[in-house]
């Protein structure tokens, strides 16, 4: 996730730029830069870093005088985030620049092909790429911008929401959209481009927001031509009034940031197995284990090692690699594994885990294991952290920036890359049939539409917040792979609405917590269709006849729990082994609404940090 802003019209651009990326600085912030077109030329200036260093570099470095210029702001997916790949991007003649926000995914493959045609490169970045596949069509065909635009975009697999200019026409930019936001405000012959319409809302209430697979052509003091990408279709701009003001705007009409975070869920999984989930020819890529599949294959065994919710994110992990892949998996507290002396050998894989890429005690845990010659892979969110630089291999989750102190779609991401990995192993390693592996992949893709059915509960949970609001304990139980969604859940709640909360096994219950159970004491329990379904039932049983009361998390069309249960919230059907990504959303949502409802700062408890980089 990236923030684009442009601008072209009669004011200067630079200071419209500059503050429209502090406002989008939300949607990523590891690089950023500006090309601002002065009259004659274009100037650009990029730096890693924040807003704030770049302002204080081009403060040094350009001219900053003209009416049209593109800004962006940077959640790296492609390369690491340095100078050379912050945007914008310059094509190879000097004459085109362009921002992106999104992930090219077949950038390889046209890379390549525009290296035979003797195109150069100077970053690693999926966007340099499609700049000189724009500038490769507009010159080998004679075309104007808009048409090489269109003609490069239908050669290219993936996201993006993008802004280009053409210095020999200095009176255009060109957008296109496709699964990334695109927003363009419309003042009196002037234009704002934005991901959001925060950087131009006190400029103009008049917003128009493309359609995915639409462009726009939009030429100073004149008008703004859409039409379809794949079609030439013209479409009639339809322009809106907004109504928003700056804050709602920022966290996308969404009260907090872990609401929005919530809701961001089904997009983020996509973009998590877009270009590495190809289902339509059975295969699974991923760079970082292909790369090393030697070293995966001879391992005895895997230890991952996180904190927090990556750690439960490590347990669902457990399940899967055992339950796919058939390698023992020790799932290891970084902070408790980097004191205790572990026995670690060079046949011994380390997955650690980590949203941020720089929590200290699974960075201490990473050095430990590295230094006992283990191979240590990273699962992290942010492009280029600690984690990402101290490991041997990794993937990243794509998830882009969760500004919530509570993780939610971190760790939904976190268990969809580590399931990509269980299921490439099992394939590698024949644990799984072909016809298992094929049917896992199909189940996965169909995801994202299943989370987005289970956001649509969110009402009638709301509905159970408010009548367990007030609990001062709450228990929730799960089993195999929904026992670590029960630790999630409890941590959840704990951790925004001060509530003591604990997650365990179900059936360990009995051995017990089962004391605590009165009338006061909600259970949430997930007991959706698995092979434990019968024992999770009796233990609900078990529940209601001491009274206590019983959330249910169940499957769509359940039965016998709806009959015990005093509430039940539906997740649809999928594979057992997959269910955690859809159970773990009403908990989400369940600890949210009581949160909202005591009146805690939601998106900052108390006593709590985003990142703990220190012991
Ligand atoms: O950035 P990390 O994933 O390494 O962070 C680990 C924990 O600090 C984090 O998951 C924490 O538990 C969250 N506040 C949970 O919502």
């Amino acid at each position: 996730m990236c923030g684009i802003v442009g601008y072209i019209g009669h004011r200067e651009a630079y200071p419209i730029i500059i503050k429209g990326l502090q406002r989008l600085e939300y949607r990523g912030y590891d690089s950023a830069g500006i090309a601002i077109y002065d009259g004659n030329s274009i100037k650009l200036s990029k730096t890693k870093g924040k807003v704030s260093d770049l302002k204080e570099k081009i403060e040094n470095e350009i001219s900053t005088d003209g009416t049209l210029g593109i800004g962006h702001t940077r959640w790296a997916t492609h390369g690491e985030p340095n100078d050379v790949n912050s945007h914008p991007h310059y094509s190879n003649s000097g004459n085109l620049v362009i921002i992106h926000n999104g992930i090219i995914e077949n950038y390889d493959s046209l890379k390549k092909e525009l290296i035979a045609r003797g195109y150069t490169f100077k970053s690693d970045t999926d966007t340099e790429v499609l700049v000189n596949l724009i500038e490769e069509v507009q010159k080998s065909n004679n075309l104007k911008l808009g048409k090489a635009v269109q003609i490069a975009l239908n050669e290219v697999v993936g996201a993006y929401a993008i802004a280009v200019f053409d210095k020999n026409k200095p009176n255009e930019i060109v957008v296109a959209k496709l699964g990334s936001p695109l927003a363009i405000g419309v003042g009196e012959d002037e234009f704002f481009i934005a991901s959001d319409a925060s950087p131009f809302i006190e400029f103009t209430k008049n917003a128009i927001y493309l359609e995915d697979e639409q462009m726009a052509i939009i030429r100073r003091g004149k008008d703004i031509k859409i039409r379809k990408i794949k079609s030439d279709d013209l479409v009639a701009p339809y322009i809106q009034e907004l109504q928003l003001n700056l804050e709602q705007i920022e966290k996308g009409g969404y009260e907090h940031f872990m609401l929005k975070e919530i809701y961001e869920q089904p997009r983020a999984i996509l973009d998590t197995f877009r270009g590495r989930l190809l289902s339509n020819e059975a295969i699974i890529k991923m760079a970082g284990i292909e790369d090393n599949m030697k070293r995966f294959l001879a391992a005895d065994r895997i230890i991952i090692v996180a904190c927090g919710t990556s750690w439960h994110a490590g347990l669902v992990a457990e399940y899967i690699f055992e339950d796919l892949a058939r390698i023992p998996v020790e799932v290891e507290y970084a902070s408790e594994f980097r004191y205790r002396n572990p026995v670690i050998s060079e046949k011994d894989v380390v997955i650690a885990i980590s949203q941020s890429g720089e929590t200290a005690d699974t960075l201490a845990a990473i050095k430990l294991a590295r230094s006992k010659g283990a191979f240590v892979f990273g699962v992290c969110n942010v492009v280029g952290s600690s984690i990402a630089r101290e490991t041997d291999a990794g993937a990243y989750t794509h998830a882009g920036p969760e500004i919530g102190v509570a993780s939610t779609k971190a760790f939904t991401t976190q268990i969809t890359v580590l399931t990509l990995i269980a299921l490439r192993l099992a394939r590698a390693k024949g644990t799984i049939s072909s016809s298992e592996f094929r049917q896992h992949l199909i189940e996965l893709e169909t995801i994202p539409n299943k989370v987005e059915e289970a956001l649509q509960s969110d009402e009638a949970i709301k509905v159970i917040a408010d009548i367990y609001k007030d609990s001062k304990n709450c228990l929730y139980l799960g089993r195999g792979f929904n026992f670590p969604v029960a630790l999630e859940g409890a941590l959840k709640l704990k951790e925004i609405s001060y509530i003591h909360a604990e997650g365990y096994p179900a059936a360990e219950m009995k051995h017990g917590p089962i004391a605590l159970i009165d009338e006061q004491m909600p259970v949430v329990v997930i007991a959706t269709k698995t092979e434990h379904y019968e024992k999770v039932v009796s233990n609900i049983q078990e529940i209601k006849s001491r009274k206590g009361k019983i959330i249910g998390i169940v499957t769509k069309g359940d039965v016998s729990v709806r009959e015990l249960a005093d509430h039940v919230i539906e997740v649809p059907d999928t594979l057992e082994s997959l269910s955690p990504l859809l159970t773990t959303i009403p908990l989400q949502l369940l600890s949210y609404h009581i949160a909202v409802m005591l009146g805690k700062n939601v998106d900052q408890p108390r006593n709590l940090a985003k990142s703990v980089t220190v012991e």
